[in-house]
């Protein structure tokens, strides 16, 4: 199998996104062409350090880097502030220069805390991703958004910081636990939604096999969603509008996830999967779509196992819809208290919708908790 290569278009922040197998034990070659220098901080979490890291280091070192590893704990309780400045003390105190790379080995997680410290050490240092989650591969290692998390709610603290390179290697999903496998492909499914519906219906037959190790037909899936993302981000890199699009299902999705608490109760993506399907509930509710496509949705996203309903929500109970609607409106989209989701008229005809009414929001969210 070979390795394919999407080029986000960026101008002078342009970079290659390359996908194939084995490219943990290249990365130090891949770093090297993209121009980085002898010092490289890598971060990862601590399950992520223990299985892939030797791999990684060996590469780095026969590339003739000095690579420091910084470990942090798992899950997305580490997009702290408090995480968040531990790291940059010890980056600082490892001995760092302006010549220095920060690398992101890991999830989604570790993408979006590292991107924000490469973004301001020494006021910004090369970065470079390397996903091992499907979601990070998909969707978090692409585009440039950088984040933590504050009381205020998610991924309200960050940066744009493009990339120099991003290192998908699809032999690292083969240690992703299933369930984290399934999340990230809510993702996958959602560039499908949004505007490309023949990759809805390719996945509709091949997304199965993709999920159960078919490394080619992963192979397909990851490199048309960030072929999808790559069109989207080089449109709008700082989302004045359309790159809102790719908020499909997070905006309901985010208040579901901030309700369960970042506790592993309810992952990101199957937070998603649930904001996706109560976002076509919503359009079928607003008359811009039918039924027949908002269950079309539904089942694409249950025949892989995927949540619809908030049936998990950890150790808490269901939310209330108040509680949901206040979250909602604290969503970064959100103007002037008014909610902007991302509706659809089909499968790959989603729009950004602003100024939302409430009342009819209401309505969507107490039809969906009462199934
Ligand atoms: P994650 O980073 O927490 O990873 C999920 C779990 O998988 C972790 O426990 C991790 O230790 C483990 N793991 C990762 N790779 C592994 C591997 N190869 N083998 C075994 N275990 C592995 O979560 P995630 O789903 O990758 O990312 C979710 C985060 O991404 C959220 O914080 C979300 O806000 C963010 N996100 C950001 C963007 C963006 O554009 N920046 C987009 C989407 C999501
Ligand atoms: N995941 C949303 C974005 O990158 O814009």
């Amino acid at each position: 199998m070979t390795t394919e290569t999407v080029h986000v278009d960026l101008g002078a922040r342009s970079y290659d996104i390359l996908i194939g197998p084995g490219l943990l034990d290249k990365a130090g070659e891949h770093i090297r062409a993209v121009g980085c220098q002898d010092r490289l901080i890598v971060v990862a979490d601590a399950a992520v350090a223990d299985i892939h890291w030797p791999r990684v280091s060996k590469s780095l070192k026969s590339s003739g880097f000095r690579a420091d590893l910084i470990k942090i704990p798992q899950g997305e309780s580490s997009k702290s502030f408090q995480t968040f400045s531990k790291l940059l003390d010890e980056a600082l105190s490892l001995g760092i220069d302006r010549r220095t790379t920060i690398v992101a080995l890991g999830g989604g997680v570790v993408g979006d805390l590292a991107g924000f410290a490469a973004s301001v050490l020494l006021r910004g240092l090369n970065f470079v991703q390397i996903p091992t989650t499907l979601l990070a591969q998909v969707d978090s290692s692409v585009g440039g958004k950088t984040a933590i998390n504050s009381a205020a709610g998610k991924n309200l603290v960050g940066a744009f910081h493009q990339p120099k390179l991003v290192l998908a290697d699809l032999n690292a999903l083969e240690t992703l636990p299933k369930r984290e496998l399934l999340a990230g492909y809510a993702e996958v499914l959602k560039y499908g939604l949004i505007n490309r519906p023949t990759f809805f219906e390719w996945l509709n037959n091949n997304g199965a096999a993709a999920l159960s190790g078919d490394l080619k037909l992963m192979a397909t899936a990851v490199a048309e969603c960030c072929r999808a993302k790559a069109e989207i981000v080089a449109a709008d890199e700082r989302e004045s509008n359309q790159r809102a699009l790719l908020n499909l299902g997070h905006t309901f999705g985010h208040a579901f996830e901030a309700e369960a608490g970042y506790d592993g109760g309810l992952l990101h993506g199957e937070a998603v999967a649930i904001g996706m399907a109560i976002a076509f509930q919503h359009s079928v509710r607003l008359g811009l779509t039918t039924n027949e496509v908002a269950n079309q949705v539904a089942d694409s996203l249950k025949a892989v196992g995927l949540p619809v309903i908030p049936e998990l929500t950890g150790n808490r109970p269901i939310p209330s819809v108040d509680a949901l609607l206040t979250r909602m409106k604290a969503d970064k989209k959100s103007l002037d208290g008014k909610i902007t989701l991302i509706l659809a008229r089909g499968i790959g005809e989603a729009f950004v919708s602003p100024d939302c009414e409430i009342k009819q929001i209401r309505a969507t969210l107490s039809q969906a908790l009462s199934v």
